[in-house]
């Protein structure tokens, strides 16, 4: 490795790794790894730019400072003390510690934290600073008493484009939507239906691909306040990416029969500079009479039910929803995102392939009546 390389991470949900993989592949980065949880490259400031810029899928990204075997707090110390932190946090800048132990004498999450922050106030030659506009997040993974030391480039998780302004009951991730256009080898050409679609996660970032735009444009990122920040590199991949922008001209469309779900997606596409190239109607999918356009994907997460709730009591909805792509849309593909098959199988759809996917922690699954590219 090059002495500017860094061993950089992207976390994923489980079950994107591999989409991951290719986006970082097409950012222009050598053998990412693909891992339970993520992917693992190597790179160089720049690689972690364009990482925060572009990638879709993934939720963070970290890049790894040291690690080593610990099994007490002294050598947790020293060794955290050892670690070449002022790369990353400038003396002024406060820290917290996310920490995970795993099968490891060193177990207490806080004790943990605790020795960590005092190996880098040590690092870098400082007394702790009071809290700040900015906090840098390092984050120590113990496992079977060998310890990983990361610090957070991203700052807040990247599925915070920064365009979802107005939320609604359970929406998506936007990291998670993106993620499952790429799953289905959605490429931006063929017209896009959600006819439940809430806040407007699947058609918003459906434009966000089809335009080709950067989803990490609009925000800031951790790494904008480490000491080797090179404002004039962000400025020129910003630049570069505004020039790559293309024009949308598929049809992209949303419904809802929620009022307030609609307001919701509608002020987000505001929000994102997309309302002229998604159209969302105010309209229960039982109203849907006709096809927008030709052909082309349809997508829902339609509602699962409570926590107490049982999936028989949406039964009738998901026969409606399979009655009206069959009606509507007989020649387009459908996805489905659901926890339970027997909601699947309600809609009576010819479903070839079912993917598990985790949705804000639940297990679910992804139905589609058409093969999905290898992953
Ligand atoms: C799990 S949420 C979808 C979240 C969405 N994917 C997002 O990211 O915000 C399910 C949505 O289905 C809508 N819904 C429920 N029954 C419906 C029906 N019969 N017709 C249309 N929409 C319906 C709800 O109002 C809710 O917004």
């Amino acid at each position: 490795m090059k002495n500017d390389q860094l061993d950089i991470f992207a976390a994923t949900i489980p079950g994107l790794e591999k989409v991951c993989a290719r986006e970082l592949t097409a950012l222009g980065v050598d053998f990412p790894r693909t891992v339970a949880g993520g992917v693992e490259f190597c790179g160089d400031l720049r690689h972690i730019y364009l990482a925060n810029l572009w990638l879709r899928s993934a939720g963070r990204v970290t890049v790894r400072v040291g690690s080593g075997r610990c099994s007490d707090f002294p050598e947790l110390f020293k060794r955290s003390a050892r670690l070449p932190w002022g790369r990353f946090i400038k003396p002024a800048t406060p820290v917290k510690v996310l920490v995970t132990c795993h099968r490891s004498r060193l177990w207490h999450g806080e004790r943990v934290a605790t020795a960590v922050m005092d190996g880098i106030d040590r690092a870098l030659g400082r007394s702790r600073p009071e809290s700040g506009p900015f906090t840098q997040q390092v984050l120590v993974r113990i496992d079977t008493d060998r310890c990983t030391f990361s610090v957070d480039s991203s700052g807040l998780l990247l599925h915070r484009r920064g365009y979802r302004q107005a939320a609604v009951r359970a929406p998506l991730r936007e990291t998670l939507a993106a993620g499952i256009l790429q799953l289905l080898g959605w490429d931006g050409t063929t017209p896009l239906v959600d006819p439940c679609c809430g806040s407007g996660s699947f058609p918003l970032e459906a434009a966000l691909l089809a335009a080709h735009r950067a989803p990490g444009a609009a925000r800031t990122f951790a790494f904008m306040h480490w000491p080797r920040y090179r404002e004039g590199l962000w400025r020129s991949l910003l630049a570069e990416a505004a020039r790559g922008e293309r024009p949308l001209t598929v049809a992209l469309h949303g419904a809802d029969r929620d009022l307030a779900a609609v307001a919701a997606a509608r002020a987000n596409a505001e929000h994102a500079g997309l309302s002229a190239t998604v159209t969302f109607h105010e309209r229960a999918i039982a109203d849907w009479d006709v096809a927008p356009v030709g052909c082309g994907l349809v997508i829902a997460n339609p509602p699962y039910g409570l926590r107490l709730e049982r999936p028989e009591t949406l039964t009738p909805l998901y026969a409606e929803f399979g009655n009206v792509c069959r009606r509507v849309f007989p020649a387009w593909r459908v996805a489905l995102l659901t926890p339970h098959r027997q909601l699947a199988d309600a809609t009576g759809l010819p479903f070839v392939q079912a993917l598990p996917l985790l949705n804000g922690g639940k297990r679910v699954q992804l139905f589609t009546t058409f093969r999905m590219p290898s992953r």
